[in-house]
């Protein structure tokens, strides 16, 4: 009765880390729900239920030791995995600001959809002598008539303390067009010096994808085209911003950006499975969203669910190939479970420090904390002057 328990135990862990496999880069990507339910009832079935049957009713010796095998190889993409993510992840650390903490909510176990952090990088581009630029990037609102709208007043405050150059958002931002327009509010209150640019994520897609877009432009926020689109910074110096929209809508290819003089290079693109194909290109920066950094994270394990043609490898955070950068976001809102854990929505802000010119003024200057509590404390205080209370 032991080797038949050990045989099914084994074979439903094997079960469960292909799964993982198969609903990653397959069944979480179908835009049908009725195709997502009948997929992933088979995969369940072929995968989990079946195998585990058949220890429990034949488990052996023999049958044990495949069953170690299998799981064996099923570990495999794991490592691998993880191998490729330290390879593609940058060097730095990102200073974490918690702006929102929910009292109730503090700890790695907990629901965190009501807090917010700030993730900030600072990056010098050998590429690029212009002016210093403060970038914001939200992603992932999913904003329908019960969730974001509570934290939204606290990201567009923020937004608006933190002398922003250009805001980048990369989509997804409703599952319901008739919540579109109270999210709009809050947009359009966003200040910037260059103005807020925008693509359109797979759910938009899956939605009335016209008008989300119509309204977003009435709202003054601009698609940048494939082909590119000029942002002058200076007199020399400007942007050059790419738009990916989400993917199988048409077909892209990016001209290489090699040639391309006094310019920061900089694409959007709402799933971070372009990044490969992006690096050709020798852009200087891709900003992504999609994963929600997998909603739930575990301590060890990390994210689980992660909607991508490369699993886990981009779920979240900052990564470097070539010369180009990723920075994929956790975003804001939340899918299928409406709530998040150890995953606090974030704001990604990214400081490109420039060449010889003079810093703008206050760019460097948010305070950075090491204790969550503290620093949910004093960001609230350096917040209050905008007309945010947090008490
Ligand atoms: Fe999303």
């Amino acid at each position: 009765m032991v080797i038949k328990l050990l045989t099914a135990l084994l074979l439903l862990l094997t079960g469960v880390l292909a799964l993982i496999q198969v609903y990653n880069r397959l069944v979480l990507q179908l835009r049908q729900g009725s195709m997502r339910t009948i997929i992933g009832v088979i995969t369940t079935m072929t995968f989990c239920f079946f195998p585990t049957f058949l220890g429990l009713y034949y488990g052996s010796p023999i049958f044990l030791r495949f069953a170690l095998l299998s799981l064996i190889i099923a570990i495999l993409p794991e490592i691998i995995i993880r191998k490729r993510r330290s390879s593609l992840e940058a060097a730095d650390s990102p200073d974490i600001i918690d702006v929102a903490s929910d009292k109730n909510t503090a700890g790695w176990f907990n629901d965190t959809s009501k807090s917010l952090v700030i993730r900030r990088h600072t990056l010098r581009l050998p590429s690029f002598q212009g002016p210093d630029l403060r970038i914001a990037h939200l992603s992932d609102f999913h904003a329908d008539n019960s969730q974001v709208y509570d934290i939204l007043d606290i990201v567009t405050a923020t937004v608006n303390s933190l002398n922003v150059d250009i805001l980048l958002l990369t989509g997804d931002f409703t599952d319901s067009t008739a919540a579109l327009p109270g999210m709009i509010v809050y947009l359009k209150q966003m200040k910037t010096r260059f103005g807020s640019y925008a693509v359109l994520g797979n759910h938009d897609y899956w939605g009335n994808h016209r008008e989300i877009r119509s309204q977003l432009q009435q709202a003054g926020i601009i698609f940048p085209p494939v082909s590119g689109l000029d942002i002058p910074m200076s007199l020399d110096y400007r942007i050059v911003l790419f738009g990916i929209e989400y993917p199988n809508v048409k077909p892209w290819q990016l001209d290489s950006v090699d040639s391309r003089k006094r310019c920061l290079s900089i694409a959007l693109s709402h799933t971070p499975d372009n990044f490969f194909r992006l690096t050709r290109s020798g852009l200087d920066l891709v900003f992504s969203g999609h994963l929600h950094g997998g909603q739930w994270r575990f301590p060890v394990i990390g994210s689980v669910v992660s909607p991508s043609l490369y699993d886990r490898l981009f779920d979240h955070g900052h990564f470097l190939k070539n010369r180009t950068h990723l920075f994929v976001s956790a975003g804001l809102g939340n899918v299928w479970f409406r709530k998040r854990i150890n995953c606090p929505p974030e704001i990604l802000l990214v400081d490109i420090v420039g060449g010889s010119y003079p810093s703008v003024p206050g760019m460097r200057t948010i305070p950075v904390f090491q204790d969550r509590k503290e620093g949910t404390a004093e960001s609230h205080n350096a917040l209050r002057h905008v007309g945010v209370s947090y008490d």
